[in-house]
């Protein structure tokens, strides 16, 4: 086990950096494999502890994977086994991303029932209802899904909500169901769009990628293909943020600003210059303005920025808002804020921040990847020092983001947490 000390108002952040490939592009991409049978090259890939988890869970289900310098060696054979258990689940909960595929390609599933987490509830009613509208049949016991279906069949699936998952879930799963499918109120999300442009290049008829309906041509015969995982944008906003509590100056490069518009538009409100190059950005200067800021599906405000945004907006005078629209419970890293003495409140599902106190370290835990990013932000800006205990969480998502922070000049140093 790790933790960061992190001594803060050390220095502002300054210099080059670069962002990974994209965490969830890369988790469905990867279980889009199991969808035909061969090898796959996929490159620009996070080490990270999920991508391990996902490439652990293909092994158990019979396909062979290396991983390393980023770039994963897939071959996937045919349908050895088809369970995906209970400890993996627990772990990640995209694990749930093999349902579709496996059903799709070897006619049954059964995958661990995931749990809740940080964010609150996390059901998968749309995942499921969507695969039995393609002909599944579903049953939970024992807090296992079993999903069978000699033959899936295309069909019209309406969300009634928007949701990134069951969206790549369905579109997975439709690819090889015969005839037809219209995804309707579908996520558009750039991650989303980069499995439909990989199912396109394993063979898939896909049309309105990047919108919110997607039509499948079902039934092609897919193949094998190779590809470069997309910048992960909000790994991107995380090291934007770092610089700009700093008040620093930072370039970001391999990222991809279009993917960033509302965030980076956000960042200009308060105050900050952010300028824009075709696959990087800089941002400088200092916030002054309070703003509001709501969460919604792409291409609105991303809710995996609004613990980090939380940070930078509790050092900026004035009263800024953040309503949380997307999950239910992504709150718990409000609490540690105000042991840096953030004046941070929750009011059902909005976040009101008083900013402007100086903030000062002190001890803290992260509860879930977001979280983690965000505390390690307030940290940067608070007088002495902090330890933030439980960094597997931000292990999850970034790929040693200490040591990008400290090639800009952040006090951050990883050590044994006994
Ligand atoms: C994906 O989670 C991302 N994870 C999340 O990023 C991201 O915050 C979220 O999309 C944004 O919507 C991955 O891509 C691996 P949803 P997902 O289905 O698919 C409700 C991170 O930090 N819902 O879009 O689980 C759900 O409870 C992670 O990288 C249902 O009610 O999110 C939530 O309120 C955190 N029923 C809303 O929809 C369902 O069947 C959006 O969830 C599915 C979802």
């Amino acid at each position: 086990m790790y933790k960061f000390k992190i001594r803060g108002k050390a220095k502002k952040l300054k210099g080059i950096t670069s962002v990974s490939g994209s965490k969830n592009a890369g988790l469905p991409i990867m279980a889009a494999t199991l969808l035909a049978a061969g090898n796959y090259t996929i490159n620009n890939v996070p080490n990270i502890i999920d991508i391990r988890t996902m490439a652990e869970l293909l092994s158990i289900l019979g396909s062979k994977v290396e991983f390393k310098n980023h770039e994963l060696k897939i071959h996937t054979d045919s349908c050895i086994c088809y369970e995906a258990p209970y400890d993996l689940v627990k772990r990640m909960r995209a694990s749930i991303y093999v349902l579709g595929p496996l059903v799709a390609r070897c006619g049954k599933a059964r995958v661990s029932f995931p749990g809740g987490c940080a964010l609150g509830a996390r059901p998968i009613n749309l995942h499921l209802e969507g695969l039995q509208k393609l002909g599944t049949n579903v049953e939970i016991e024992h807090g296992y899904i079993n999903a069978e279906a000699k033959k899936l069949h295309g069909n019209e699936i309406i969300f009634e909500q928007r949701s990134v998952g069951a969206t790549a879930n369905i579109l997975m799963a439709s690819v090889l169901a015969d005839g037809t499918t219209i995804i309707r109120n579908a996520a558009c999300e750039p991650e989303i769009n980069a499995l439909a442009d990989f199912l396109i290049k394993m063979g898939a008829k896909i049309e309105g990628v990047g919108t919110d309906c997607l039509t499948v041509n079902g039934g092609q015969n897919l193949h094998p293909a190779d590809v470069s995982l997309i910048p992960d944008r909000i790994e991107t906003g995380t090291l934007l943020l770092a610089a700009a509590i700093t008040k620093g100056e930072i370039t970001v490069k391999n990222c991809c600003p279009s993917d960033l518009g509302i965030v980076l538009e956000k960042l200009r409100e308060i105050g900050f210059s952010v300028n824009v190059n075709n696959d990087s950005i800089t941002i400088s200067g200092k916030g002054k303005n309070p703003i509001e800021i709501s969460t919604n599906p792409y291409p609105a405000f991303p809710t995996d920025l609004q613990a980090p945004f939380a940070s930078l907006l509790s050092t900026i005078k004035g009263k800024s808002i953040i309503d949380e629209n997307i999950f239910s419970d992504r709150f718990m890293y409000i609490s540690e804020l105000q042991r840096l003495g953030a004046d941070i409140k929750l009011d059902k599902n909005r976040i009101v921040i008083h900013g402007g106190n100086q903030l000062t370290g002190a001890p803290l835990m992260a509860s879930d990847i977001r979280a983690a990013a965000a505390l390690v932000i307030a940290a940067l800006a608070s007088e002495g020092e902090t330890e933030i205990s439980r960094v597997y969480h931000l292990d999850r998502g970034y790929e040693r983001l200490e040591n990008k922070l400290a090639q800009l000049g952040a006090d951050i140093k990883r050590v044994e947490d006994n």
